[in-house]
């Protein structure tokens, strides 16, 4: 294992939390991201989750977010590849038809549940279409109340385009990265910690790198100066890949450039990353994760948390038609299983 000085100063200054509190979040942090299984992300906020219903033709509303959710979650077999369920706050509070409530149907499941608690992105003043995202305020009182309701996650997105990142950008991203995970592990939640750099347009490998690089560095920094114990968080980073227009690179070619990236950047008190799909197609993401894995030697646990690559198929299968419910949760279970054997 590699030992940075970064981590050797988190170890040391750890101050928030109890040893108790601690391991417990390191605990679930390795459930979530070890033993094969990762991430399912089903947390697309009302209008997103809408307007992925509607381009299928399926009129959107609060009773078909909620029956589309309730298919994937109880899709038989799900628990064998899916650790944890990322879920919107209207999800969170919703029931499933047999009355439990989301959180405690996962948790019987054997999943754990989690809460996206960001509310989204707004353009950064003066820093060309750069986006900071939101949702602090209050933030402290909302996690003890999806504590209190059974969370064992939580989920912030920040979100970096390669033409518009610089290291202000960064850095204001990266400190709402770690006032956020620092709240949440005063209140006993493992913190998803998800810089994403977006992979639409026609970049090099080389600028995902450099734009990788620089937003890892800046969070690692600044979850360091918030206290955060890396013990007790997982990282959601985007795969180091050329832009969506650009011409395609081996598998072997992205697990490598993402390896360096991440290895450069992330230290090995992390237990685990998992990675966002990004809108990449769910074989190239399977491949791409397949070939990480096959890396000896990896300091941390390494895993899927995807959204898109996982759920896009079945949503199309669905299409909101109740005797479609068992093929579009094959497809599920089926991309679970890629993305798992990778
Ligand atoms: P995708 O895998 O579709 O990118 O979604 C993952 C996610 O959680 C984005 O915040």
């Amino acid at each position: 294992m590699r030992t940075t000085g970064r981590r050797r100063r988190n170890l040391e200054g750890m101050t928030t939390t109890t040893p108790t509190e601690m391991s417990t979040l390191a605990e679930t942090a390795r459930q979530m991201t070890s033993g094969g299984r990762g991430v399912l992300a089903a947390d697309e906020s009302i209008k997103t989750m809408s307007a992925r219903l509607e381009a299928e033709g399926i009129p959107a509303g609060d009773v078909t977010r909620r029956d589309y959710r309730e298919l994937l979650l109880t899709a038989d077999g799900l628990p064998d590849s899916v650790s944890g369920i990322i879920l919107s706050d209207e999800t969170f509070g919703q029931e499933l038809s047999d009355g439990r409530p989301f959180p405690l149907a996962a948790r019987e499941l054997g999943i754990l549940p989690g809460i996206k608690v960001d509310t989204g992105t707004t353009p950064l003043p003066g820093q060309g279409g750069a986006l900071i995202t939101e949702g602090l305020d209050r933030l402290g009182t909302r996690l003890a109340s999806y504590a209190g309701r059974g969370a064992a996650f939580a989920k912030w997105r920040a979100v970096f385009d390669v033409t518009t990142t610089n290291s202000y950008v960064a850095r204001a991203n990266a400190h709402a990265l770690a006032r956020y995970a620092a709240l949440c592990q005063e209140h006993g939640i493992v913190p998803i910690v998800e810089p994403e750099v977006l992979c639409n347009g026609d970049h090099a490998l080389a600028v995902s790198a450099e734009t990788t690089g620089l937003a890892l560095a800046s969070v690692f920094e600044e979850l360091d100066r918030a206290g955060v114990d890396l013990t007790g968080i997982v990282l959601k980073p985007n795969f180091v890949t050329p832009g969506l227009d650009a011409p395609a690179i081996p598998a072997g070619d992205v697990a490598a450039a993402t390896y360096e990236v991440l290895l450069d950047t992330v230290p090995a008190a992390v237990p685990g990353i998992a990675f966002l799909s990004g809108g990449h197609p769910t074989a190239d993401v399977c491949a791409f994760l397949s070939d990480l894995i096959a890396i000896p030697e990896r300091p941390w646990h390494v895993t899927f948390s995807f959204g898109r690559a996982l759920v896009s198929d079945a949503l199309r299968t669905w299409a909101g038609a109740p005797a479609n419910v068992a093929a579009a949760q094959q497809r599920l279970l089926d991309n679970c299983r890629s993305a798992q054997s990778s």
